[in-house]
């Protein structure tokens, strides 16, 4: 059970591309979404996709769960923000609260992020991403996932985002 978290890029809009490949792979997929992420998909069209609900809110308290749990999670289009909270484990979405969790649980965990070289030469970001590493995300920068784009010229790069990198490192984490 793969849990694909998508974050408010504009990757976002093209997540089912990982969830095509993900289930061609064998894997049985939910997407969840940061709030914010959920202007940027088509909830219906993944649900439809995946068979589950698109979730991007905490359930309330009580509630059953909608989704069975993860055995592994890709985030992919990884934020600048998500990435920065995620480190700093904050938990303030039910993606971050998977995401914080995972860590703890010990599942496969992959970062694709999506993000300009201006909010990548922000000194939190290196800092967030040599603490994730260290606790054991594979977080996929430069030649093995993603170089961040020019300011503005980030839907250049959408036809190559490396969704098969964040894929193949999943399993190879399995
Ligand atoms: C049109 C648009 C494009 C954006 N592109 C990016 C992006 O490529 N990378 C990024 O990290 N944030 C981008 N942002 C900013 C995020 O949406 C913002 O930081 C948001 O708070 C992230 O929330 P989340 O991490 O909870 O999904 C963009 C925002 C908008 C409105």
């Amino acid at each position: 059970m793969l849990y694909i978290v998508t974050c408010a890029t504009p990757a976002a809009r093209h997540v089912g591309t990982l969830v095509d490949l993900a289930q061609r792979a064998g894997w049985t997929v939910c997407v969840i979404a940061t709030p914010s992420a959920t202007r940027f998909i088509d909830e219906a069209a993944l649900g439809k996709q995946t068979g589950y609900p698109v979730r991007s809110e905490y359930k309330q308290p009580g509630a059953p769960d909608v989704l069975p749990a993860a055995t592994a999670i890709i985030v992919g289009g990884a934020s600048f923000n998500t990435i920065n909270k995620w480190a700093a484990g904050i938990s303030d979405t039910l993606a971050l609260g998977l995401l914080t969790e995972g860590i703890g649980l010990g599942l496969p965990l992959v970062a694709l992020p999506f993000l300009n070289a201006a909010q990548a030469a922000h000194p939190a970001f290196d800092r967030s991403v040599q603490e994730l590493r260290q606790a054991g995300v594979k977080v996929l920068l430069g030649d093995k996932g993603y170089t961040p784009h020019t300011p503005h010229q980030g839907s250049k790069n959408l036809p190559h985002y490396p969704w098969d990198k964040a894929l193949k490192a999943i399993e190879a984490l399995r």
